[in-house]
Parts: structure tokens; C-alpha cells; sequence
């Protein structure tokens, strides 16, 4: 089984998410509301966040709701966010 990683949200939930869970999905199967949820495709951009600390990857998402310069400083859809780490993350 793949490890489980601590995802703490600034003001907010904390729950456990699997290194190839993402983390929108796994805040919902916790039953935190923190980050909206939207297409959960990486497209419509609502569950943009920032992260704050720890190591992830990404899938496809949208040049458009996350340029280059937005993903060098940490944003990210949270729909498309897997845990390398424990991370702590902010909602933007
Ligand atoms: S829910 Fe639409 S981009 Fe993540």
C-alpha cells in the first residue's frame, strides 16, 4: 500500500491522504470542506491552493488557473496534487 501522508490545511482540517491520492479527493473522503471542489479535472481552477511546505507532484492542470510563475512559488490545483510529504497547505 501506497505510504499516507499528513496534509494539514492553515486555519483549517487535517486529514491523511496516500501518495497516489489526490488531495482534493482525499479532503472530501475525510469530510473537510476547507478548498473548494469544482470539476475536480484540473480545469475549472476553484481548488487552487498554495503549498506552504513539504514535497508533491502534480498532473495536468490548466496553464491558465496555474502559469509557470504560479507553480515556481508552490501554487497548485488541489485536485491534481499528490503527496511526496507531509505537506502544509494554504487556501488562496
Ligand atoms: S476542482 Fe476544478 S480544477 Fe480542481
Amino acid at each position: 500500500m501506497a505510504a499516507l501522508h499528513r496534509i494539514r490545511i492553515v486555519d483549517g482540517a487535517e486529514f491523511d491522504c496516500g501518495e497516489d491520492e489526490r488531495v482534493l479527493l482525499a479532503m472530501e473522503r475525510c469530510g473537510a470542506d476547507d478548498i473548494g471542489v469544482g470539476c475536480r479535472g484540473g480545469g475549472c481552477g476553484i481548488c487552487r491552493i498554495r503549498v506552504v511546505d513539504g514535497d508533491y507532484r502534480t498532473g495536468k492542470m490548466s496553464a491558465e488557473k496555474v502559469s509557470d510563475a504560479d507553480r515556481a512559488a508552490g501554487f497548485a490545483l488541489a485536485c491534481r496534487l499528490y503527496p511526496a510529504d507531509d505537506l502544509l497547505i494554504e487556501v488562496t
